[in-house]
């Protein structure tokens, strides 16, 4: 096998080109002030949104996201995986590629590069379940089956449905040839291995629907009885290349259906999913039976404005929707929307559409709950607010979750909304929400359990410490990444160091992208950009790449530096508040001796540390 190619030459490749040759050989660009445009090759569209920027080598779709440098581009357009996208690169640049023994380098490569037989298989198993749906003596079943819950075949064709035959080895049989292929079979869910060590089809005698990634890789499969047999369905267990916290179903044919998503619907079902295409709405994706994670809801808002969750109307699709919720918050930056849409009770989106129409459901969609109504609401639901004490209760069950708002101008409009409500003026509402925490040294580690009023196990002055920071801290990552994309060599001003403990996603990539310019300083943004590419931190580089800065060179450095100056000092007080806000939302009596442990000892070091900083000069 071929060996890692070297970054150094990747890096060097990435000099010698140029990005307009090499698009402009396969689109036509217009060269537009300082940039080139074109319409865009990878979305349908009448006017361009595709940029090329020459100075920072990369290109960005403002229509639909797509980004990277020239070899992400080859990649995309020419359809090449990643050394094939390279051999083409140098080729045209007139260099030989070298090859080094593939040992340490980038993890990231070398995952994708370990996984690979393994999209590969996952789109040959694709294609036998297709074919079966067309060929096996049974597919009859299945057919009627599809056709009797409305399906076309041209909607099971856009979403690739497939039939798993009855039998225990039809698949086995069809593609497990080897024991190398039964391996990997096996490592990708399909097969199933019994105590006897005797392999067998994990999906028989169903529906299924395959489960693509963004960039539209089968990486997992859904499987519907065709009768009432449990379970209802099946999924994929986690895999390498598959993991339900992260993916949502129907994503990539929404993004292929649409040219400019305006929002994204979350639903409950693959069959929701699929009967919305059916009639026209093409915008919906599906949780693959968990509940709506931050993960998913940052990978929605990095494509789209708006998400309009839908739920059943009952008592499960109520508490659905509360989590959702926990988990939109920290994510509503300016300009985010999420909205709720409840179905009356038995009704899923499915059954809603097939009877209502599209044009009704529609209507729903448009005229669905807003995150701030819902909020007070859900928070409000059996408190009398026209008493003064219902007042005082309503605001202390909402702070927990207004503070979960990234700064902004709707975190303030909320707390505005809570003064309304409760007819506390602003100012002592937001007195209940503490500036930086005044030290606590007569604090008593954790008493006793206070049984049925999970909110009073927080006393006042620990309720300050949980103010989430972490995940205003997501803003300020993005922020530092975006200027560092914009201009690279600003890593320089900076220590590394001070970022080590703090969590969250964005941080993590902001760390690692500091820890490369550091060790390469020469890299700029196409490089950056590179290193990421067809990960979902790439996609979040491209968009943030993509965002124009219209601050002044030196200005930039200020920015910057001063944004690193605030999430140096973050990480202790970070961890304690994420610690605290964690069991918050936990049932005392479920909160484990271990975290208990835990939360004493940060609370001891914040105490030792507020003490010093206290000492009388
Ligand atoms: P639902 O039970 O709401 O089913 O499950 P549905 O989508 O309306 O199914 P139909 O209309 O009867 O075909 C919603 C989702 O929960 C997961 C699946 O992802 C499903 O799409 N689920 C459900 C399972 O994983 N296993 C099950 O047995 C049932
Ligand atoms: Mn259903």
């Amino acid at each position: 096998m071929a060996g890692r190619i070297p970054q150094a030459f990747l890096d060097d490749l990435l000099e010698r080109v140029d990005i307009v040759e090499v698009i402009d050989r396969r689109v036509k660009l217009r060269k537009s002030g300082k940039n080139y445009t074109a319409r865009c090759p990878f979305h349908e569209e009448k006017t361009p949104s595709f940029s090329v920027n020459p100075d920072k080598q990369f290109y960005y779709c403002f229509g639909c996201g797509a980004g990277g440098n020239a070899l992400g581009f080859l990649m995309d357009y020419e359809n090449l995986d990643f050394p094939r996208a390279v051999e083409a690169l140098a080729g045209s640049a007139g260099l030989e590629v070298p090859r080094e023994p593939g040992v340490g380098g980038q993890a990231n490569a070398e995952r994708e590069q370990s996984n690979k037989p393994l999209y590969a298989l996952m789109e040959q198993v694709a294609a036998y379940y297709r074919q079966q749906l067309r060929k096996h003596p049974q597919a009859g079943r299945a057919v009627s089956y599809l056709k009797q819950r409305g399906l076309t075949g041209e909607i099971a064709k856009q979403f690739d449905l497939g039939f798993a035959p009855p039998g225990w080895d039809n698949l086995l049989k069809a593609l497990g040839e080897t024991p190398a292929q039964q391996t990997l079979l096996k490592d990708s869910g399909m097969l199933v291995e019994n105590e006897a060590g005797k392999l067998y089809d994990r999906f028989r005698d169903r529906v299924v629907f395959p489960i693509r990634d963004q960039r539209g890789r089968v990486v997992a499969f859904g499987g519907r009885v065709l009768g009432d047999d449990k379970p209802k369905y099946l999924n994929s267990p986690e895999t390498g290349i598959f993991h339900k916290g992260r993916e949502l179903y129907g994503l990539f044919q929404a993004r292929q259906a649409n040219r400019k998503l305006e929002r994204l619907l979350v639903v409950e079902g693959y069959m929701d999913v699929i009967a919305l295409a059916q009639h026209g709405i093409s915008n919906a994706t599906a949780t693959l039976g968990t509940a709506t994670s931050k993960t998913h809801l940052e990978r929605i808002y990095r494509l789209c404005p708006e998400v309009v969750f839908c739920f059943d109307g009952d008592e499960a699709g109520r508490k659905a929707a509360v989590r959702a919720m926990e988990a939109a918050l920290p994510c509503m930056e300016d300009g985010r929307q999420a909205r709720f849409l409840f179905l009356p009770e038995g009704e899923d989106p499915d059954t809603m559409v097939r009877t209502g129409g599209a044009e009704h459901f529609q209507e729903l969609v448009r005229s669905a709950m807003p995150l701030e109504q819902f909020l007070f609401e859900s928070v409000g639901e059996g408190l009398d607010t026209s008493s003064m004490d219902g007042k005082a209760r309503l605001s202390k069950m909402a702070l927990p979750y207004l503070r979960q708002l990234p700064e902004g101008v709707y975190r303030q409009l909320m707390f505005q909304a809570l003064a309304q409500r409760t007819g506390l003026d602003l100012a002592s509402i937001m007195q209940l929400e503490p500036a930086p925490p005044p030290p606590a040294p007569d604090y008593q580690p954790a008493g006793p359990p206070d049984r049925g009023e999970p909110e009073s196990q927080l006393q006042p002055r620990q309720r300050e410490a949980s103010k989430p920071r972490a995940f205003g801290y997501s803003n300020m990552a993005q922020s530092a990444i975006a200027l560092l994309l914009h201009q690279p060599d600003i890593a320089r001003l900076v220590d590394l160091a001070p970022l080590a403990e703090l969590e969250g996603e964005d941080v993590a990539l902001l760390r690692e992208l500091l820890a490369l310019l550091q060790r390469r300083p020469e890299s700029n943004t196409a490089m950056l950009l590179g290193h990421w590419y067809g990960t979902p931190e790439g996609e979040l580089l491209s968009r943030l790449a993509g965002q124009e800065r219209l601050i002044p060179k030196e200005g930039i450095e200020q920015q910057f530096v001063d944004t690193m100056t605030v999430l140096a000092r973050a990480p202790h007080q970070s961890k304690l508040a994420a610690h605290v806000d964690k069991l918050k939302h936990t049932n005392y009596a479920e909160v484990s001796e271990l975290e208990k442990q835990r939360l004493r000892e940060l609370l001891q070091e914040k105490q030792q540390r507020d003490a010093k900083a206290n000492k009388p000069r």
